[in-house]
């Protein structure tokens, strides 16, 4: 196993070198024979994809393992777009899940909701792909415009048709920078929304509509995500009607493809904040929980959610985007307030200590001074602290007898210190009064940064009988 390289420049790491040596079971998945496989690749799970979320293999692979029945009732504190729920469904088991955020809390909602008449939805389909038509037809969108007058009252161009950038440039949310999505594919998104809205009421119909026009945002756009938020050069224009109904087409077909018993599974999620699950859950009531939490990697979950968020008017602001990062657990520097107090349940954890110290150690040795930097042992304590308060509640949610499993990753984010994420949840769960922990290795994940390749393991813990 290439645990072995040392990158060419700054630290190596002794973790890595003493796990390569003394832990050398083979991960259940083969990343680097090409096995794990995108959400992009499963249907109903690609209706929206989560830069951030794992693949369908885990919920699949955690499924078979526990013999899960349709008896059972399966939770995920931290749902995403659902993946687990997806595949809870395509099981026939009921399933619940939450999430921080408003616009993944929608979209999983959307892509749960089975219980739709596809005649009714190619029917939609049609009246907005002519109603859209129409509108495109009555813009110019050409080399050929008139200069665009920025007033109600432009006169129209010479063909009799209006200038799509009088439509655009007043309906541009605010933080929708140009930077970030040229005016002519906006212009032509923003229309495609208005034909959705007249045409379609209210509804789980209009909500799959949306999440069609929404999950395409990226793609017509100068952005793409993850690991970070690149931008890339921008294009004056794109064929956006046709992407739109190749997505909804495709959903319409993925909903053609299931069994009356998988349309009545229930499946139910919320928006909220894991530290407080037992607030929105029964007690004693799961069997499973499965999931893929935060890990401390820096990651800053709003941004991979940045145009979907500003486009459909959840965060518009630059507080709105505090609001939904206050709800959530502590990952990146990006994400740390004054206030923040999550530490102190984990306070006395020697296993953090060592971890914060060795970090500080680092910092000093090389004159870090960058605000950013300050906050990494914060964010270190911040991170363990909302985690501990997330499995407290976990631990009421669950039935006795009941298992949670964990997809975390190891991190080499702040100053290659070697963080076993899973290793100090399993230290933090036990405390909690979780019993029989178990650290499976899921994958092994190359890295961009450095030559090692990161543990990816699922912590299980359960609940005594
Ligand atoms: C690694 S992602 C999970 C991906 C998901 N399993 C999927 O495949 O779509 C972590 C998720 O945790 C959510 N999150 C972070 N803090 C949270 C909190 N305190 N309560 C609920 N959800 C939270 C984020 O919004 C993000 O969707």
């Amino acid at each position: 196993m290439p645990f072995s390289f040392h990158p060419p420049t700054g630290r190596p790491c002794d973790v890595c070198d003493e796990l390569h040596t003394h832990d050398t079971t083979p991960p259940i998945i083969d990343t680097h024979n090409g096995k794990a496989s995108s959400a992009n690749n499963f249907p109903f799970h690609n209706w929206y994809n989560f830069v951030l979320g794992y693949s369908p293999e885990f919920p699949e692979y955690m499924i078979r393992r526990e013999n899960l029945r349709q008896t059972d009732l399966v939770l995920d504190p931290f749902m995403g777009t659902g993946t687990t729920l997806v595949t809870c469904k395509q099981h026939q088991i009921p399933s619940e899940g939450i999430d921080a955020n408003d616009f993944l809390v929608d979209a999983a909602r959307a892509k749960l909701n089975w219980n739709l008449d596809t005649k009714a939805l190619i029917h939609y389909r049609d009246e907005v792909l002519r109603q859209v038509e129409a509108t495109f037809h009555s813009y110019t969108w050409g080399q050929d415009t008139q200069p665009a007058q920025l007033s109600l009252f432009a006169p129209q161009g010479s063909n009799g048709k209006q200038d799509y950038q009088l439509y655009v440039t007043p309906r541009r949310p605010e933080m929708l920078l140009q930077k970030y999505i040229s005016d002519k594919p906006l212009a032509r998104a923003l229309m495609i929304d208005d034909a959705i809205k007249t045409i379609i009421p209210a509804g789980p119909i209009q909500e799959l509509f949306n999440l069609a026009l929404t999950s395409i945002i990226v793609p017509i756009s100068n952005v793409r995500y993850g690991p970070g938020f690149g931008i890339v050069k921008p294009r004056d224009d794109v064929p956006v009607l046709d992407i739109f109904i190749e997505k909804l087409s495709r959903m319409i077909k993925d909903l053609r493809h299931i069994s009356e018993a998988q349309r009545a599974t229930p499946s139910t999620v919320k928006l909220g904040d894991a530290r407080h699950l037992s607030k929105y859950f029964d007690h004693n009531s799961v069997s499973l929980m499965m999931t893929s939490p935060p890990y401390p990697g820096d990651h800053e979950y709003t941004k991979h959610t940045r145009l979907e968020l500003t486009f459909r008017g959840y965060a518009t602001t630059h507080n709105e985007f505090r609001i939904i990062k206050r709800r959530m657990i502590r990952a990146s520097t990006t994400n740390i307030f004054k206030e923040d107090k999550d530490k102190e349940t984990v306070i006395n954890l020697e296993s953090i200590r060592t971890i914060t110290n060795l970090i500080q150690e680092r910092l000093t040795e090389d004159g870090a001074t960058s605000g950013f930097e300050k906050l990494y042992t914060k964010l270190i304590w911040e991170y363990f602290g909302g985690m501990h308060l997330a499995l407290q509640e976990c631990f009421a949610v669950l039935r006795p007898g009941g298992k949670i499993a964990l997809l975390v990753s190891d991190s080499h984010a702040f100053k290659m210190v070697h963080v076993q994420t899973a290793a100090i949840l399993q230290e933090i769960g036990l405390r909690i009064g979780y019993v029989r922990p178990e650290i499976i290795l899921w994958q092994l994940k190359p890295s961009t940064s450095h030559k090692y390749w990161l543990r990816e393991n699922i912590l299980m813990l359960s609940k005594p009988e």
